[in-house]
C-alpha cells in the first residue's frame, strides 16, 4: 500500500520505517527541511536500536523516501498518518496547531479518496475536529464531491525498542467510522499477525489516554510504596517481585525509582487532568501521580543531601543523562531536573552517558561532560546511577572505588546488587531499600 507519514520525529520515522520493513510504499515527511537531507543521506536524526539498518535496508529496496513536501506525498499515497508533535500548552492541554496545520494542507491537495490517521497522541474528539477542517479546506472542483475517512492509530511504541514494539505488539488500535477504513487498516497492519482492536475513533483516543496514564499510575504506586519501604525497613524489590507474580497485577512497570520522564507519559497524564477538567470531570488520582513522581526526584536529591552534607565544591559523578536507557531522548530526562538542583546547591557535577552527550550539550550548562564512566567517577564525592544502561553493570567497580574520594553510591534505578556494591566497599544506597526517609 501506498502511505504517507507527515512528521518524521520519533514515533512519525519509526512507524513509516517499520511500515516499509513490512512491504508498504512509505513516503516520510517532514517540514525540517535539515532532518530531511540527512534523512536522504542515511544521517539517522535519533539513536534507536535497529532504526538505521532499517532505513538502509527499505532505501535499497525502493519502499522507503523522504520529502518535505506534503503535497508530493499525499498526492501517491492512499493512506496518510499525522505524526506531528503534539506539545503540551502552559496549562497541561496539548497543544494541537500542527495537526490543524497539516490536516489543512492535506485536505487541500486532495482529489481523490484519501484515509487521514492520527497516530500523534491526542484529546478525545479531535478525529471529528479533523474530518470538519478537512472537509473545510478540500479543493472545490467542479462541484465534485471527494470522498475520505478519519481514523485514529494510537503508537504504544517505547523508545530504545521501538522497532521490537511496532513488530511484535500486544495489540493494535484503530478507531474507525467506516468500513472501508477499517479494511484498509486491517490490511496495513495484517503482516504482523496480531490481535487488531477495532473501535470507534474517540475510543481509540481514549484507549491512548488511559493507557499511558495507566502505566504512569503504575510507576507512581509503586514509588509511593519505595517511599513506605524506606520508613518501615522494606525491600521494594522484593515487595515488587512479590506483588507481580500476581497476573492481575504484572511486575511490569514496577520499578521504582527517580520517576518517569521522556517526551509521553509527563505531556499525556497532562493532558488527560486537562481533558478531564474541560470536560467537568476532576482526575484528582492522576494528579496525584503527578505529584508523587515530582517527588521521588527531590526526596533523592534530599538523601544526597543528608548523607554529603554541604555540596558546595562537592564533586558529583553522575552515570547517565537519558531518559531511559537505549535512547538519546533528554526530553524531561529526570537528570536535568536533579543535576540542576544539586548545581544550585555549589555541586560540581561530572557526567557520562553512552549516547546522550551531544543532545545534553545544549540543556545541561555547566557540566563536565566525560569520555567514559571511570572518567565521571574519577576523584569524585560519590556517584549517582540516573540512567540504567546495560555498560553501567559490567564496570569494574574496584577500579572506580580506588578512583573516587568517597566510595558512595546513589542508585536512582535500582541497577546493582546492594549487597555486592558493601562488599566492594561502597556507601549503597538505593530508592525504596529501607534506609531511612528523607
Ligand atoms: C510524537 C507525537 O506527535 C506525540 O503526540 C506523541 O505523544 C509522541 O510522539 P514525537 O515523534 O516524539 O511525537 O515528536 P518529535 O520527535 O518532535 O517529532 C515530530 C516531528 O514532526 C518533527 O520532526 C517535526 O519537525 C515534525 N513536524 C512538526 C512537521 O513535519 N510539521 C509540522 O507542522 C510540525
Ligand atoms: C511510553 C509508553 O510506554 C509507550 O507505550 C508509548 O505510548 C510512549 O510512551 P517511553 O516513554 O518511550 O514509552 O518509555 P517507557 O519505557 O514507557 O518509560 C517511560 C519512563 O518511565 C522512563 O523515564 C522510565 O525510566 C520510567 N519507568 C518505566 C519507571 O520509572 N519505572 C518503570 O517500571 C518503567
Amino acid at each position: 500500500m501506498n502511505i504517507a507519514i507527515i512528521g518524521a520525529g520519533y514515533v512519525g520515522l519509526v512507524s513509516g520505517v517499520c511500515l516499509a520493513q513490512i512491504g508498504h510504499h512509505v513516503i516520510c515527511v517532514d517540514n525540517d527541511a535539515k532532518k530531511i537531507k540527512n534523512l536522504q543521506k542515511l544521517d539517522i536524526p535519533i539513536f534507536e536500536p535497529g532504526l538505521a539498518e532499517l532505513v538502509r535496508t527499505n532505501i535499497k529496496k525502493k519502499r522507503l523516501s523522504f520529502s518535505t513536501s506534503i503535497k508530493e506525498a499525499a498526492k501517491k499515497s492512499l493512506v496518510i498518518f499525522i505524526a506531528v508533535g503534539t506539545p503540551s500548552k502552559e496549562d497541561g492541554e496539548a497543544d494541537l496547531t500542527y495537526v490543524e496545520n497539516v490536516a489543512r494542507e492535506i485536505a487541500q491537495t486532495m482529489d481523490s479518496y484519501r484515509l487521514i490517521v492520527e497516530k500523534s497522541t491526542v484529546p478525545a474528539a479531535t478525529g471529528k475536529r479533523i474530518e470538519r477542517t478537512v472537509r473545510l479546506n478540500l479543493p472545490k472542483k467542479n462541484n465534485k464531491i471527494i470522498e475520505f475517512d478519519v481514523a485514529s492509530n494510537p503508537e504504544f511504541l517505547r523508545e530504545g525498542s521501538a522497532i521490537s514494539d511496532f513488530m511484535h505488539p500486544d495489540r493494535v488500535v484503530i478507531g474507525v467510522e467506516s468500513k472501508r477504513a477499517e479494511e484498509i487498516l486491517k490490511d496495513i497492519y495484517k503482516p504482523l499477525k496480531t490481535t487488531i482492536v477495532v473501535t470507534d475513533i474517540n475510543s481509540a483516543e481514549m484507549i491512548k489516554h488511559a493507557s499511558n496514564s495507566f502505566l504512569a499510575m503504575k510507576i507512581s504506586f509503586i514509588n509511593a510504596v519505595a517511599q513506605i519501604c524506606d520508613r518501615v525497613g522494606a525491600d521494594v524489590l522484593k515487595v515488587a517481585e512479590g506483588m507481580g507474580y500476581d497476573k492481575r497485577i504484572g511486575r511490569a512497570f514496577l520499578n521504582a525509582g527517580i520517576g518517569y520522564g521522556g517526551s509521553c507519559f509527563p505531556k499525556d497524564v497532562d493532558a488527560f487532568v486537562r481533558l478531564s477538567e474541560k470536560n467537568g470531570y476532576e482526575f484528582a488520582l492522576l494528579k496525584e501521580v503527578r505529584s508523587i513522581n515530582e517527588f521521588q526526584k527531590q526526596s533523592f536529591v534530599k538523601l544526597i543531601e543528608d548523607k554529603l552534607w554541604i555540596l558546595k565544591d562537592k564533586v558529583i559523578g553522575v552515570f547517565g543523562l537519558a531518559f531511559k536507557p537505549e535512547t538519546d531522548d533528554m526530553r524531561n530526562a529526570a537528570s536535568i531536573d536533579i543535576i540542576k538542583i544539586l548545581q544550585a546547591q555549589g555541586a560540581k557535577i561530572k557526567a557520562y552517558d553512552p549516547v546522550a552527550m551531544d543532545k545534553s550539550k545544549d540543556i545541561l550548562k555547566g557540566v563536565q561532560l566525560c569520555k567514559d564512566a571511570y572518567a565521571a567517577a574519577r576523584g569524585s564525592d560519590c556517584l549517582l546511577l540516573i540512567t540504567e544502561w546495560e555498560e553501567f553493570k559490567k564496570l569494574n567497580f574496584k577500579k572506580i572505588k580506588n578512583s573516587m574520594k568517597h566510595a558512595m553510591i546513589f542508585d536512582g534505578r535500582n541497577m546493582y546488587d546492594k549487597k555486592a556494591m558493601e562488599t566492594l566497599g561502597f556507601e549503597y544506597f538505593g530508592v525504596g531499600r529501607g534506609h531511612g526517609h528523607y
